[in-house]
């Protein structure tokens, strides 16, 4: 998989018209007896499958307050099915129409699936023409590269359409602004795809412990990371290759630069855009500020210059001045060794917390510093789980700890499990918003604040310098 989130993984999830409490929310894990927190959760599974098998049938009846929604998917790469797979968990949508450049590889088989599901589908080559046949169309979920983004997000709009477009908004900030202006222009909904702003997990972490609780206490440092593997070349078979031709068409070169666009300048924005935009934009959103500087050091230290024009390792700091004072917020991505992942460490004065999207590594831990006051009552109301006691020495390890050393803050968790794919909840939310029953949880406003923050760390890297923002850069004015 691409963006190396592994979307779409997990159980399986179905939609239900409910909002947060239809997930697997487990409150209070650490107060549930073991085996009726299993029966509970084998329970909620086996609604989730049933729920699940009844909703991707385009002729299951619709509840009554759900009106039908006509999709179309723009983009049938490794994403784009990734979506694919959570919008057939969502009822009350149609989907009409599959646009994809690579007709016999992509888009066949999304036609193909999408068919199995009973939904009358056509296939297209060029948007223009899908947006030009396809009138009935609600919304387009776009899943393009991200040189693509602006194009085909201002002409979906321009269209009359609503818009789901991938993050990176856009590999530059004219193409965001010129995203952010058709929005407002033609009234149509803009929402970008950083789905953890729609995961309950940050949801819970934003609204209660940081903004009702305050647990932290004032958040001084942030740090986070995405460390990968080495990722080959993703290949193609050979059969299917497209013609040169209509690759040049579409801004590619070679079907080697076509599969690993990620590596190129002018297609995608380099790793910092590629996988940081997404823990950057919950820096902003957790310190409810923009930042004022940013500096970064990054390079390519690994990999062949011939096929990686990007850098391969970033290492950037933001500062911050925040409505509770300044803040230091370091984020690095290296593409060689994907030791302990991905994840966001926040740390005030009074706790920290690190979290990730994955269910799987740093879903959510708390750390209460001894100073601080007692959180019990948070645990009371199930806003975390009940401590696990810190030891000043491992149980039966003999060594010796020096008198002045700290004994490490208790560990909490956040009690929060999401069972549905990552995405699931952020196109419900884009859905619903269509719909006038919620608002959008990243519209093009969020997102061009998030690509101005993200964009900059390569200005830095390549001027080595400290580099300030000015306010104005966050907003587009018009
Ligand atoms: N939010 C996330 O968690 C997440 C995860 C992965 C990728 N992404 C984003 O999703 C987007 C797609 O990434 P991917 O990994 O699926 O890439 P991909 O290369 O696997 O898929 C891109 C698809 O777009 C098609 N395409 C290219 N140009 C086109 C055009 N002009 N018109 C129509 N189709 C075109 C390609 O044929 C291909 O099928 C990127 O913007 C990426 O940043 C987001």
């Amino acid at each position: 998989m691409s963006d190396g989130e592994k979307s779409g993984e997990g159980a399986k999830g179905a939609p239900s018209g409910r909002k947060l409490d239809r997930r697997e929310v487990l409150l209070a894990l650490s107060t549930a007896p073991a085996l009726g927190l299993f029966g509970y959760a084998w329970s909620r599974q086996r609604g989730y499958e049933q729920r699940q098998n009844e909703s991707a049938s385009p002729e299951r009846a619709l509840p009554a307050d759900l009106s039908e929604i006509n999709v179309a998917l723009l983009g049938a790469g490794a994403q784009g099915q990734v979506l694919l797979d959570s919008m057939l968990r969502i009822p009350g949508l149609r989907f009409r129409a599959v646009c994809d450049i690579w007709k016999e590889y992509n888009q066949k088989r999304v036609v193909n699936t999408l068919r199995k599901f009973k939904f009358e589908v056509s296939g297209y080559e060029d948007y223009r023409e899908m947006l030009d046949k396809e009138k009935d169309l609600d919304a387009v979920v776009i899943a393009t590269p991200d040189f693509w983004h602006a194009r085909h997000a201002v002409d979906c709009l321009t269209a009359g359409k609503h818009v789901y477009c991938e993050k990176e908004m856009s590999n530059t900030l004219e193409g965001a602004r010129s995203m952010v202006l058709a929005a407002r222009e033609t009234g149509k909904l803009l929402q970008i795809g950083h789905q953890r702003r729609s995961h309950p997990r940050y949801l819970h972490c934003h609204e209660k412990l940081l903004g009702e609780a305050k647990l932290l206490g004032r958040i001084v440092t942030v740090n986070g990371q995405w460390n990968r593997a080495v990722s080959p070349d993703i290949g193609f078979p050979e059969r299917y290759a497209i013609p040169a031709e209509r690759l040049r068409q579409y801004g590619f070169k070679t079907m080697e630069q076509f599969r690993n666009w990620r590596w190129y300048k002018g297609l995608g924005g380099g790793p910092i855009v590629d996988l940081g935009s997404h823990q950057i934009d919950i820096y902003n959103w957790f310190l409810g500020a923009a930042p004022s500087h940013v500096m970064a050091s990054g390079g390519l230290d690994y990999h062949d210059p011939q096929t990686h024009e990007w850098y391969d390792t970033v290492m950037a700091v933001y500062e911050y001045e925040t409505p509770a004072g300044s803040a230091r917020a370091y984020y690095q991505t290296q593409t060689t060794n994907g030791s302990q992942g991905y994840f966001e460490s926040f740390m005030g004065d009074e706790g920290t917390l690190v979290l990730s999207e994955s269910e799987a590594n740093y879903p959510g831990f708390l750390y209460r510093d001894p100073s601080a006051p007692a959180w019990d009552e948070w645990v009371r109301r199930g806003y975390v789980s009940a401590p696990k006691l810190q030891q000043a020495r491992p149980e039966g390890e003999e060594a010796t700890l020096d008198v002045r050393e700290s004994v490490s803050p208790d560990l909490h968790r956040v009690p929060v499990v999401l069972r549905d794919p990552y995405h699931q909840p952020h196109l419900e939310n884009f859905f619903d918003s269509i719909r006038g029953k919620a608002t959008l949880h990243c519209p093009a406003e969020v997102g061009y604040e998030t690509a101005a923050t993200v964009l900059k760390v390569n200005e830095a890297v390549e001027a080595k310098q400290r580099l300030s923002f000015h306010p104005d850069e966050f907003r587009v004015q018009g």
